[in-house]
């Protein structure tokens, strides 16, 4: 396993939409691993692939908390197939939005299908924590951040936000 570098915005790779999957092969099951040793080490609850450079549509997931035995999720070719009227909101963050969070509004539960690690097909009916963490990875996979879902206003704050951090860094980098 590799950790891969973390793209942030406004890396343009970001606002693409990742390719369906065609095979679960080695090439894939690599890229997985490497996906999950990354999330573990940023750390992160969720990951797409887009976010390591990769314009596929896969996502690894783990909600299991600090000193809790490991529980990972592996997602490919994710399709929601119901989301539910009743929304819940959290606070979200982004590994490609480093610091930035908002609390944004989502249907409280969904199903999903999709291939897990072994290409078996699956389908899990998530709500809570879970389902909102799926929504936010599937939006990765269509170019999509959690910032387009808030206002204007709020967007371009994290916006300016984020470009001001990343004038720092560069500023002590020189
Ligand atoms: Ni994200």
């Amino acid at each position: 396993m590799a950790k891969k570098q973390i793209l942030t915005i406004p890396d343009p790779l970001l606002r693409k939409v990742s390719e369906p999957v065609t095979s679960v092969n080695t090439e894939v099951k690599n890229l997985l691993d490497d996906m999950l040793e990354t999330m573990y080490a940023a750390p992160g609850i969720g990951l797409a692939a887009v976010q390591v450079g990769v314009l596929k549509r896969i996502i690894v997931i783990d909600l299991s908390k600090d000193g809790e035995k490991k529980d990972p999720l592996f997602i490919i070719n994710p399709q929601i197939t119901y989301k539910s009227d009743e929304l819940i909101s959290y606070e979200e963050g982004c590994l490609s939005i480093p610091n930035q969070f908002a609390e944004v509004k989502r249907p409280s539960s969904c199903k999903v299908n999709y291939l897990d690690y072994d290409g078996k097909k699956r389908e899990i009916n998530a709500d809570g924590l879970l389902a909102t963490c799926i929504q936010h990875e599937v939006d990765h996979l269509n170019g999509v951040l959690f910032i387009d879902h808030l206002s204007k206003l709020k967007k371009d704050l994290i916006l300016k936000k984020t470009k001001k951090k990343i004038k720092e860094i560069d500023r002590v980098i020189v």
